[in-house]
């Protein structure tokens, strides 16, 4: 079920990573508690869709399905926080944007990418493939909101959240553009 902080822009927060001690995962924690005043945040997790098949792109649609379109439509932008896996973005994250192609929840939907490669030079295949993907189905880039956040496993407290005063400030301000692109 989707995690979520209480307000009124509403950000949908997606990992890319299915990791269990994952930094982009943990990226997504802390977004969830740093957003700032008036902007709800909600965690959408992917384990529950489907692999992509044309053929179930039809009513009725698998019911994670349905909700991954509810959510997405629901939200005033999508923040994604990917790992870079063989120079793209994760399988599971690509399966997840399959799933909206045949939809028009993205549509003009403000859209940014976060890497929390801890090499910041690391993670830019991954990010171009988003780019690429998201325009496909009609999202709005936000590129000042694309930024790197780098994140060493050692800033990850026990709470599971980014222990880290310049990150919650850098997602902060990730956060900010994506709601003022969407008003
Ligand atoms: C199977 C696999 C393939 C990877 N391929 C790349 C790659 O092509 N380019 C890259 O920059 N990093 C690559 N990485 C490194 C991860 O993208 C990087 O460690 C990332 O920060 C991990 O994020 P996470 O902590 O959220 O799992 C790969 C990691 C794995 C496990």
């Amino acid at each position: 079920m989707p995690e979520r902080s209480s307000a009124t822009s509403r950000i949908l927060l997606v990992s890319g990573s299915t990791r269990a001690g994952s930094t982009n995962s943990a990226l997504v924690r802390t977004a969830l508690a740093c957003a700032p005043d008036g902007v709800a945040t909600v965690r959408y997790g992917m384990t529950g869709l489907p692999y992509f098949n044309p053929d179930d792109d039809s009513e009725p649609l698998p019911p994670a399905v349905v909700s991954l379109r509810a959510a997405v439509a629901a939200s005033s932008a999508l923040l994604f926080c990917t790992p870079e896996y063989a120079g793209s973005m994760p399988g599971a994250l690509k399966n997840l944007l399959e799933w909206t192609v045949g939809s028009t929840v993205m549509t003009d939907k403000p859209v940014a990418w976060v890497n929390a490669a801890a090499d910041p030079r690391r993670g830019h295949g991954a990010n171009d493939q988003l780019a690429t993907v998201l325009g496909y189905v009609q999202a709005r880039v936000v590129p000042e909101a694309c930024i790197s956040v780098p994140v060493h496993h050692e800033l990850i407290g026990a709470d599971g959240l980014v222990d880290d005063a310049d990150a919650r400030a850098a997602l902060a301000g990730v956060l900010g553009h994506l709601v003022d692109a969407a008003r």
